[in-house]
């Protein structure tokens, strides 16, 4: 069986993108797969790249990059039809040679062209099984506004929360701040609708840092929501699709505890170790608390229609409200990221984990 890493791509969270496909690819099963390595750089080539785990590692807290040198990779020109392989081709000193015939899709994007859909949708055109989310679940999971009314319509609860276009913006910056400071409670979290890992996320405490909060989401993205933020805990849960006509399956939460020196769980902290974080799995709540999370992580893997894995973000607030914060359908995966270490707790260690997902994309 071939398996073809996607990774890197064009959005904001590359860096990390590579570092997960490190991980993988360190722990994949090789007696069992042969592993095809294709990055997609910055721009949107893709190319074949090494499979060596360690050209993917953080170098002095750098994260790697797909650079670009390498032989373009070609996709079928279409549709292969169900069960067939997928011959990859690439294109060497400008000729089409073959690659590997391939049987599933690992596409290990995170944000915008890569777990938003678009590359699910070109898999699909083309027949190619992969593993996660759908066109659908994809593109309602990578946009935070359109999470929060699907949950919102299913009885889930997030967030209160105001989305704003950058052109509504530019039109009644003044009316929509009175709007959202008459509705909401100070401290909020101004985000961008699309990103990941807390790119362009600002804590506003003040209403004087509006302005520039926003400004720093609008550079991520043209639609931005103003959330209330949640005094309490971050707790995460890890869900993996079931068989059919079975509910998903969830694991004990873990939970994100930061330090005093932080303001909140942002982009350096969760990958370039500023300030005090620590991981603890399981979180430290009661049981009941934590039941209910994983039966809102079910749900709401089941109302996203989500497919395959993924992580599900909450709030544990003061009065005991557990929020949806948010969905990431292609979680950080590194062989410490939250998603591998909640499911190692339940017994199903980094590299079983894989094999799982990509036979679960095989059937
Ligand atoms: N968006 C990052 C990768 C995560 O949720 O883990
Ligand atoms: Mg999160």
């Amino acid at each position: 069986t071939t398996i073809a890493l996607l990774f890197g791509g064009r959005s904001g969270e590359h860096g990390i993108s590579c570092v997960t496909a490190g991980g993988i690819l360190g722990a994949i099963d090789r007696s069992r797969y042969d592993v095809i390595a294709v990055g997609i750089t910055r721009d949107g080539r893709w190319v074949h790249v090494s499979d060596d785990p360690e050209a993917w590692t953080l170098v002095d807290g750098k994260a790697p990059e797909v650079s670009g040198t390498g032989p373009e990779v070609l996709l079928p020109p279409s549709a292969v039809g169900p069960g067939e392989k997928v011959a990859l081709r690439v294109i060497r000193e400008d000729r089409v040679e073959p690659l590997a015939e391939v049987d599933v899709v690992l596409p290990l994007l995170h944000g915008p062209y890569g777990e938003d859909g678009t590359v699910q949708g070109a898999l699909e055109l083309l027949d190619i099984p992969y593993v996660g989310s759908g066109v659908l679940a994809s593109a309602l999971c990578m946009d935070k506004g359109a999470t929060k009314a699907a949950l919102t319509r299913a009885g889930i609860p997030t967030a209160r929360a105001v989305t704003i276009d950058e052109d509504r913006w530019a039109r009644e910056a003044h009316h929509v701040t009175e709007t959202v400071a008459r509705t909401l409670e100070l401290p909020w979290f101004v985000k961008p609708a699309r990103a990941g890992s807390s790119l362009g996320v600002t804590k506003v405490s003040d209403l004087a840092q509006l302005e520039h909060a926003v400004k720093t989401a609008f550079a991520e993205d043209p639609r931005i929501l103003i959330e209330e933020g949640v005094s309490g805990r971050e707790v995460e849960c890890a869900v993996l699709q079931a068989a059919a006509g079975e509910e998903p399956r969830t694991t004990i939460p873990g939970e994100v505890r930061i330090g005093e020196d932080l303001d909140f769980y942002d982009y350096e902290s969760k990958y370039f170790g500023k300030g005090t974080v620590e991981i603890q799995v399981p979180a430290q709540l009661s049981d009941a608390v934590l039941e209910e999370i994983r039966d809102i992580a079910a749900r709401a893997f089941q109302v996203l229609r989500l497919e395959g894995l993924a992580r599900v973000d909450v709030f544990v607030a003061a009065d005991g409200a557990i929020l949806v914060n948010e969905v990431n359908t292609m979680p950080g995966f590194t062989p410490y990221s939250m998603f591998p270490v909640l499911w190692e707790n339940m017994g199903l260690e980094y590299s079983g984990l894989i094999t799982e997902l990509v036979e679960q994309a095989r059937t």
